[in-house]
């Protein structure tokens, strides 16, 4: 089952927005495995933010997601990595979908609330990145089976 880092970053914990955060991806209908409130130091930020490193915008992202607490989870499904993208939204609020996360709360790039990984490659580092292994709940749900076609 593919499964995707999603980091609700400190604006969205600062607005409130763990609970709606999570309340979406739960109803889209896919399956938490892992959760973890934490302060990122400037270590791990670095790490999970590497691939930005020497970009205009790379220090202020680092200010940024190292500011106040965030909530790291995992989250699974079949199609996980795209669908949870698609419910946060573009990266640009205002380039988002009407109805995502960051069309529905956000206004600035620079302060667009969640974090999701983009592609099965990253979100394997990622989540290798955030959380131990054991820390991933492998369970099923009673409602599995009318959610994922094959279980
Ligand atoms: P994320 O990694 O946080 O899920 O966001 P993303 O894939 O949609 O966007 P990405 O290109 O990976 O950028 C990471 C975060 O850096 C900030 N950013 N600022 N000022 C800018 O031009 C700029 N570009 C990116 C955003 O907070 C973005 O989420
Ligand atoms: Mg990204």
């Amino acid at each position: 089952m593919e499964q995707t880092l999603v980091l609700v970053k400190p604006d969205g914990v600062q607005r409130g927005l763990i609970g709606e955060t999570i309340r979406r991806l739960e109803r889209r209908g896919l399956r938490l495995i892992a959760a973890k409130f934490q302060i990122v130091d400037r270590e791990l930020a670095e790490k999970h933010y590497a691939i930005h490193k020497g970009k205009p915008f790379y220090d202020g992202l680092i200010d940024y997601i190292t500011s106040a607490p965030v909530m790291a989870m995992v989250w699974e499904g079949p199609g996980a990595i795209a669908a949870v993208r698609q419910t946060m939204g573009a990266t640009r609020p205002t380039e988002a979908q009407t109805g995502s996360i960051r069309h529905d709360f956000a206004l600035e790039i620079g302060r667009n609330l969640t974090h999701a990984s983009d592609g099965q490659e990253t979100a394997k580092v990622e989540i290798e990145l955030w959380f131990q292994e054991r820390e991933l709940i492998q369970w099923s749900r009673d409602t599995d089976r009318w959610i994922f076609e094959n279980v």
